[in-house]
């Protein structure tokens, strides 16, 4: 714990505003030691002293950048059939569907005349069909990896990134709601909400997305030796097919 309590210290330092190159170069002998795992550690420390779960979120930015390129290295090594390169490319997937987002939402937002037959309404429509492949993606993390995740120690790490769920959940629905009732909005209304809501799932969903793909899954694959573990995942969530991907996609 020793290790954990004074990586925290060093994660606080960094979001109180410090050089990272200085604090890792400070720190370097404690980084030449430190396991993934410690981060779990120093997580679930972190949560001990009270600290709230949306300072924790800001956090894991400072964690990557002492600990560099995670997602880089993860990738790297996974084997091609491991069933976390499944979530990283449906992250990845997710990426492009967000960017497509942002430009649906400006096009939106420069148009004069806009009916549920212009181009730019259909373009929304369509990526906002996209992005509803969520839900089936979170429930895969909800459902099959994060409870076999907490018999390990990424447990508090897991509890942060399951609320975001529900939060990114709320979000595309309320998203999906609006397209799905365009007639009875006033069009300067509909613009309004939409920027609202695209400019709250973009940066929510990329920062979610971030985190998974340099901490909790890096973090899982450090502790999570047990290749039966993984196999077992996997066999339930090729039951799932690729969310987004399939053309009848999973559990329906
Ligand atoms: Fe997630
Ligand atoms: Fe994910």
């Amino acid at each position: 714990m020793e290790k954990a309590r004074k990586l925290a210290d060093i994660l606080e330092r960094v979001r109180g505003g410090e050089d990272p190159a200085k604090i890792r170069q400070q720190a370097k002998q404690l980084l030449a030691t430190l396991r993934l795992s410690d981060i779990s550690k120093a997580h679930k420390y972190l949560v001990g002293t009270g600290m709230s779960l949306d300072q924790l979120r800001t956090l894991v930015y400072a964690f990557a950048s002492i600990l560099g390129d995670q997602f880089a290295l993860l990738r790297a090594n996974l084997s091609a059939d491991h069933p976390i390169r499944r979530v990283l490319a449906e992250h990845e997937m997710f990426e492009c569907f967000l960017a497509d987002l942002e430009i649906a939402n400006i096009m939106i937002q420069d148009t004069d005349e806009l009916t549920e037959l212009s181009s730019e309404f259909r373009r929304l429509q369509h990526i906002t069909e996209h992005l509803q492949a969520i839900d089936i993606h979170d429930q895969r993390e909800d459902d099959l990896i994060f409870p076999v995740l907490e018999n390990y120690p990424c447990r508090s790490i897991c509890v942060v990134l399951s609320k975001a769920h529900w939060r990114i959940k709320n979000m595309v629905g309320n998203l999906t709601m609006a397209v799905n009732n365009f007639r009875q909005f006033d069009p300067i209304q509909f613009k309004i909400q939409i920027n609202a809501l695209s400019s709250a799932i973009v940066p929510i969903m990329r920062e979610h997305i971030f985190q998974e793909d340099n901490i909790l899954y890096p973090v899982a694959i450090d502790c999570v030796k047990d290749d039966r573990v993984w196999w077992r995942i996997k066999q339930l969530s090729d039951e799932m097919g690729y969310c987004g991907f399939d053309a009848q996609p999973c559990c329906s």
